[in-house]
């Protein structure tokens, strides 16, 4: 069985599997763990509108890996963190779409799911906001959000953001909300910058 050893940044590209339900327990699931949704079908669900992102399903995959590696999810707000992250690029490759049309489609499938109303209210609430930085968010909520910036330092996003004229990586180590996620992101931008002066050398 495949398994995550180290940290998140250690993984390679094809190193985490695309559908990594079947691979939960590499990422710390324990089955006295409460769970009530089939994750492996959400993503199924979602993967055919997730493939159109410049990133693919497979940016989702890793968000939800870091996600898990990184942070403790509580049991009782396992089904929410993980919807959230599974769907929270469902509306398109911009902001602008995912927070238009993200938050209904994410519904539509949650429907499918047979969630009930409060629930689907509640991860589509995140998928409309999910690049927005609240004071006080909630613990689904940061956990996205811190996964969602780790995961732009790993071997398979980070060149892509890199080559933009003018990014500044600085600006993004300050945003995740855990100092863990904010730690965690400087020694990833180490190691790749370190494997860039390698490479170039
Ligand atoms: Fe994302």
């Amino acid at each position: 069985m495949h398994r995550v050893t180290a940290s998140a940044e250690a993984s390679e590209p094809n190193a985490m599997p695309l559908l990594g339900f079947k691979s939960f327990q590499s990422f710390g699931y324990h089955d006295t763990q409460v769970r009530n949704m089939d994750y492996e079908r959400l993503f199924a669900l979602a993967k055919p509108i997730l493939e159109k992102n410049d990133l693919g399903a497979a940016h989702t995959s890793r968000v939800l890996a870091i996600a898990r590696k990184n942070f403790s999810i509580p049991a009782e707000l396992e089904d929410l963190t993980v919807a959230a992250i599974i769907l929270h690029d469902i509306g398109g490759a911009s902001i602008k779409d995912q927070y238009e049309k993200g938050p209904s489609m994410a519904a539509s499938i949650l429907q499918q799911m047979g969630c009930d109303k409060a629930f689907i209210e509640q991860v589509s609430a995140i998928v409309g906001t999910h690049h927005d930085h609240p004071d006080n968010p909630s613990v689904p909520f940061r956990i996205l959000y811190d996964s969602d910036k780790i995961v732009m330092f790993s071997p398979e996003e980070f060149l892509g953001y890199d080559s933009r004229e003018g990014f500044d990586w600085n600006k993004i180590v300050d945003l995740p909300y855990s100092e863990k996620a904010k730690t965690l992101a400087r020694k990833m931008l180490r190691q790749r910058r370190k494997e860039k002066s390698t490479c170039a050398s």
